[in-house]
């Protein structure tokens, strides 16, 4: 096997097996309830989707990778999840209808997209009025480099969420949050209108 298709299994495996902490995190942190209904962008395999399943009405995981797409279903039906739906696509252009979500988040996923501005404007057009935003990174060091990298510095946070206000979401805060042994930045925000 060659090394890049190597580093991508061993990357698939962890999120496969790596992502609980940070979906409960994130479950906890959006205070999911029975009635919400979840669109997580990026979703790779999909832990984060089962985890919101598991408190809300229903929770789709939209992805341009139809490997993570496969792999989403299968791990979804041999635990038997309920509840949850998958779909190609992505942040600037998810297939579902204007206000069909109460709750957009995207884990690991935002620094992968090319353009963001276009990304919190499909989450805008995805959320009911009150609906809420949260975009969830690892916390990285300033200056660290490769697979280390992959994720936001505080100060990246800060600038992350003076982007979402200036893209027209209220509330927007920015908490450093623990996820098993790691660290993570949680910035959640809210586009106006009854919660
Ligand atoms: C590091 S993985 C995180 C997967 C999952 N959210 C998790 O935490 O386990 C990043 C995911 O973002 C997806 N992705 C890449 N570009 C994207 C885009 N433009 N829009 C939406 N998702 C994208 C990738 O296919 C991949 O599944």
């Amino acid at each position: 096997m060659s090394r890049g298709r190597l580093y991508r299994a061993l990357t698939v495996l962890s999120m496969a097996v790596g992502r609980g902490p940070a979906a409960r995190a994130v479950a906890a942190s959006a205070k999911l309830s029975s009635d919400d209904r979840v669109v997580d962008i990026g979703c790779g395999p999909g832990t984060a989707v089962r985890q919101a399943a598991s408190h809300c009405s229903s929770a789709t995981g939209v992805d341009p990778d139809l490997a993570m797409l496969r792999l989403a279903r299968w791990i979804s039906a041999a635990r038997r999840a309920r509840n949850v739906s998958w779909l190609e696509g992505s942040a600037a252009a998810v297939p579902l209808p204007d206000a069909s979500a109460t709750v957009v988040w995207a884990l690991s996923s935002a620094h992968h997209w090319p353009e963001r501005a276009a990304g919190w404007a499909e989450a805008r057009r995805l959320l009911a009025p009150g609906g809420r935003l949260l975009v969830v990174e690892r916390l990285t060091p300033p200056g660290a480099r490769g697979h280390a990298a992959n994720g936001i510095t505080e100060g990246g946070a800060d600038r992350l969420a003076a982007e979402l206000a200036e893209a027209g979401f209220s509330r927007v805060q920015a908490e450093v949050t623990k996820a098993g042994r790691r660290r993570i930045v949680v910035v959640k925000c809210a586009i106006p209108g009854a919660a």
